[in-house]
């Protein structure tokens, strides 16, 4: 335990204090003795760029992957759902449309993604139920698209 926290103290000099321990470590014992060990400040210092810069291609990839949900879930909703609901609205029961204020009333559950995903698996009166027609992925995918567009105003 004394060992780890000591080790998350050093990190933290190094990180936050980088160019002055630089200046100073070939001459602070403390460090120098440190720097020996398998955990050496220079080993340390890369690990915490590792860590950061993975941080950030996360942040990425996880931007880009809601938006591409959101455009499979316009897809999915085109080719299976804008036969009853297209523009948001609903041919067969004409208030039970997809609009913000409707889903907040008749959806049980309100306006949420689950709300929505758990609608669509199961359906409802004359909404038919999409689990085993559509994955689990493309459920979550147009949930996801119909609670966006509805949400922000978008139809
Ligand atoms: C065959 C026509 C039909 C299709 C296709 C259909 N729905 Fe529906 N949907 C309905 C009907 C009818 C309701 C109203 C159900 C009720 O409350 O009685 C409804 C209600 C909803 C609601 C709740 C809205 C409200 O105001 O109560 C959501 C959300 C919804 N549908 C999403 C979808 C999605 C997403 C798809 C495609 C995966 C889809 N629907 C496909 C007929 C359909």
């Amino acid at each position: 335990m004394a060992v780890s926290l000591q080790q998350v103290a050093c990190v933290g000099r190094n990180t936050f204090q980088a160019s002055k321990s630089a200046a100073r470590r070939p001459k602070t014992p403390v460090v120098k003795g440190v720097a020996g060990m398998p955990w050496s400040t220079e080993a340390k210092r890369n690990p915490a760029a590792l860590i950061l810069s993975t941080g950030l291609a996360w942040a990425a990839v996880t931007l880009s992957a809601s938006a591409a949900d959101l455009s499979s879930g316009e897809d999915v909703f085109s080719g299976n759902c804008a036969a009853c609901h297209s523009g948001g609205g609903n041919v067969i029961e004409a208030s039970r449309t997809l609009q913000k204020d409707a889903i907040t009333q008749y959806l049980d559950g309100g306006l949420s993604e689950a709300a929505i995903v758990k609608q669509v698996q199961n359906g409802k009166n004359a909404m038919p139920a999409w689990s085993g027609r559509l994955s689990e992925d493309e459920i979550n995918d147009v949930a996801a698209y119909v609670y966006d567009q509805a949400s922000n105003d978008k139809w």
